[in-house]
């Protein structure tokens, strides 16, 4: 509950909230006003705390509540599981005290961080994909380099238009950075990309962002599911992993609804020709011809094709509902919790209905 909307007087009462360093060391003291989430009010203050999307979606802001009460409003189940709700994690951006309150972020994944930047950069390039996604390649100007960990996003914005998220599909370190975007039913911006962007245009980069990334240290064998323009981060793992000399099996599952929203198939043959422990499959949801290719559901071809994850590390990146369904799907084969790294493509239409999907 929100006492604000709740109808209490409450006049201008602020809530006192402890920030502790994700390691635990005293952070910060902030007054979080009536009515606002604690990350609205660290950031407010001028305080760097960990955050992505702001909107309940992508877990970059998870923290324990170490004391105190805090009411959260509507999120989506990727960005904090209901175990971890009941283990007192919260996410700052859904977060408003209900009282005076001490808060920790997790602990960060040292291999995510990166200082958050901003890029002027040029469009190099613009090469269809399919009929619905462009690979835009980017050429930096100045603010980089861009570190950032292969499975993150960042917010592009065009001239004129708000910024919206999209993941790399470069790996770190490539001289231009490339992005996967596909026209969004009512999207400006994606309608702008397909249509009247050109090569030269500035586009502006901020970032990185995002949770779901790569996890080199992970020994086991990786699973990369993709559905749509989902593979450009699946496409960073992959190709940042293989570069990296990671020899453990990899196995690459790319949902696409037809023959015709198929891309890059060519690229990974070629790469899995050369990294014989990468496997592609190909899953057509909804082929409008004939096709010697599996056909079904995604979440349905991981179920018939594994018996026991367990030691597996999994990423998956597309819609919302396809990543919901494999989530599903792997849990029930024996991915643990913390070896299932999901970035659930929302667009801006979701996020906007509160975040809960
Ligand atoms: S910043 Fe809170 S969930 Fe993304």
């Amino acid at each position: 509950m929100d006492i604000a909307r709740a109808g209490f007087d409450i006049g201008g009462m602020n809530y006192r909230v402890s920030l502790n360093k994700p390691g635990g060391e005293r952070w910060a003291g902030i007054d979080v006003p009536a009515g606002r989430t604690i990350l609205e009010a660290a950031l407010g203050q001028g305080i760097d705390y960990p955050h992505g999307c702001r909107s309940g979606n992508c877990g970059g802001c998870k923290s324990h509540l170490i004391s105190g009460e805090v009411e959260m409003s509507p999120y989506s189940p990727f960005a904090l599981t209901e175990e971890e709700r009941r283990r007192d994690l919260i996410l700052a951006c859904r977060s408003v005290p209900w009282s005076d309150c001490t808060v920790q972020p997790v602990e960060a994944d040292e291999e995510a961080v990166h200082a958050s930047r901003r890029l002027d950069c040029r469009v190099a390039g613009i090469d269809r994909a399919t009929h619905d996604i462009r690979i835009l390649s980017l050429e930096i100007e100045s603010g980089g380099p861009f570190d950032f960990t292969a499975g993150q996003y960042a917010a592009l914005a065009f001239e004129g238009l708000p910024a919206r998220d999209f993941s790399m599909a470069s790996p770190p370190g490539a001289t231009r950075l490339e992005f996967h975007i596909r026209l969004v039913s009512g999207g400006r911006v994606t309608r702008h990309v397909l249509g009247a962007l050109r090569v030269g245009d500035p586009v502006s980069v901020n970032g990185p962002m995002g949770t779901a990334h790569y996890r080199k240290s992970h020994r086991g064998p990786i699973l990369l599911v993709a559905g749509g323009s989902g593979l450009a981060p699946i496409k960073s793992i992959a190709e940042t992993a293989l570069a990296g000399g990671a020899a453990q099996d990899m196995f690459l599952y790319f949902g696409a609804r037809a023959e015709r929203d198929i891309y890059l198939e060519e690229h990974f043959t070629a790469l899995a020709s050369h990294h014989p422990n990468l496997r592609t499959v190909t899953v057509l949801s909804e082929p409008d011809v004939p096709t010697g290719r599996r056909t079904g559901w995604l979440a349905d071809a991981l179920t018939a094709d594994f018996d026991d994850l367990d030691g597996f590390k999994a990423y998956l990146a597309g819609p919302p509902a396809m990543v919901e369904s494999c989530t599903e799907s792997l849990h029930a084969l024996g991915l643990s919790r913390r070896d299932c790294h999901a970035d659930p493509f929302y667009t801006e239409a979701e996020k906007a209905s509160d975040g809960s999907g």
